[in-house]
């Protein structure tokens, strides 16, 4: 029997696997326009050959990185050419990435679990499967039950269009009391595969006691959700590496929800989203459309009262931002958002030099209302909320290769720890909020 014999009769049985999308030949380009007028000009190609965005520019820095399939490469490098742009090849084969990724995950991705024994020789360096993640959680609510100093249980906020639990471990000192929380989220955008393997890392660190955890546990309460995205984060690993979105069905061809467009404090599709389906950053039919954040919303609106800091990790581009990301102005806080990132991104850098910048993300980045960042300050009243987005600064991008995965989570603990242990916990919670709501 032929290959393509084969193919159609597994095909009829409904048997097929389909293989992951290929990325051969696709590139990543760095343009550096010499003004700004010539950067309009750039970002009118950017548009009219509807490319992916990888690094946007910046404030007095106009390069920016783009995502190219080979079919368009012609016709893109032409037009920059004719504008006398400065074009760097910045990732010549995505496919190479990809493969690199996937060869150095192959034997820690089947067995997760040293021979340590389950949850305490969890191998945190690699990038796990969203079954994987959810046992892990599972084991480490088991392990803390016989454990004197740490308590963690496991709670469902709730499920993915395509019924997926959604779930969070809240990990205490286990004594009764109530400390003020911190929550932390990773994996709104599927194909940042660094952010729930931080997240996993940070657990670990906590649960297992590790430098910083006994002031972290005796200070606060913690909720870790490392997964918020799986119906997306399973398509990446099973089809396509680059996918962002939710899962949803549209029914008209296409596929997902930007779910970090989806919150519903000042959402708007026509800051930084979109109103069309098939867009990468499609905003939702109306707020809080999907599943997705329908269950995070639910979730903190229901533990909110105690909750000083939210943390939603990203990648990737290294940075440290509050809000707002629906308008360029700024909180009334943001002195007090401002020093505790730094607080966080100063002890970060002291392990490996890495540089993060911090800011308000409309300012560092580009204004996207519907985040969840702006929704847990605007709406939820958190006072200390982020996004943060974990390295690169573009060298590999979204595929940030294996041997990455240990640094990164050692310097993001680190900056963690000491971004809450600059919190000032006494302060009166009420009033602040009050006084903040009065001046939106
Ligand atoms: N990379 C993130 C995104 O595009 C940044 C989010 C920053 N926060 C915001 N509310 N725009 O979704
Ligand atoms: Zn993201």
């Amino acid at each position: 029997m032929t290959n393509s014999m084969i193919s159609v009769v597994l095909l009829l049985c409904g048997y097929v696997r389909t293989e992951p999308a290929r990325f051969d030949n696709h590139k990543v380009l760095q343009i550096t326009p010499h003004s700004s007028e010539e950067l309009e000009q750039v970002l009118a190609i950017h548009d009219l050959y509807d490319l992916d965005m990888w690094r946007h520019p910046r404030m007095g820095n106009h390069s920016l990185d783009v995502y190219v399939e080979p079919e368009k490469l012609k016709s893109v490098l032409t037009a920059l050419k004719n504008l006398g742009s400065h074009v760097k090849i910045w990732i010549d084969d995505l496919q190479k990435l990809i493969d690199q990724e996937k060869s150095s995950m192959k034997r820690s991705i089947r067995f997760p679990y040293t021979s340590q024994g389950r949850s305490q020789g969890f191998n945190h360096f690699t990038y796990h499967r969203y079954s994987t993640i959810n046992q892990y959680l599972r084991d480490i609510e088991t392990a803390t039950a016989s454990m004197p100093s740490v308590n963690a249980s496991v709670f469902t906020m709730g499920y993915t269009y395509e019924g997926r639990e959604v779930n969070v471990l809240k990990v205490t000192r286990g004594d009764g009391e109530s400390r003020p929380s911190i929550f932390i989220d990773g994996g709104i955008h599927a194909r940042e595969w660094i952010a729930p393997a931080t997240v996993l890392y940070f657990i670990n660190q906590m649960v297992y006691w590790d430098d910083y955890a006994p002031q972290l546990l005796n200070k606060f309460d913690w909720y870790f959700a490392p997964l918020l995205n799986p119906d997306g984060y399973e398509y990446s690993h099973t089809t396509y590496r680059l996918w962002r979105k939710n899962r949803a069905d549209h029914s008209r061809n296409c596929y997902g929800t930007d779910l970090n467009r989806n919150f519903g404090f000042r959402w708007n599709p026509s800051v930084g989203g979109s109103t069309n389906e098939c867009s990468d950053v499609y905003s939702g039919s109306q707020a809080f459309s999907e599943k997705e954040s329908q269950s995070l919303r639910t979730f903190i609106l229901s533990n909110k009262q105690n909750m000083i800091a939210y943390l939603t990790y990203h990648s990737y581009g290294q940075m440290w931002l509050y809000p707002w990301g629906y308008t360029s102005a700024f909180p009334q806080d943001w002195r007090e958002l401002e020093a505790a990132a730094k607080a966080g991104t100063s002890a970060l850098a002291q392990l490996y030099g890495s540089n993060y910048i911090v800011g308000s993300s409309t300012n560092v980045l580009y204004s996207a209302a519907g985040g969840s960042d702006d929704w847990a300050k605007g709406s939820a009243g958190v006072k200390y909320s982020y996004t943060i987005e974990l390295r690169d600064t573009g060298k590999h991008g979204f595929v940030l290769p294996v041997d990455e995965i240990e640094p990164n989570c050692r310097e993001s603990w680190r900056g963690l720890a000491e971004f809450a242990l600059s919190l000032n916990t006494n302060m009166r919670r009420k009033k602040i909020g009050d006084r903040y709501k009065s001046r939106l």
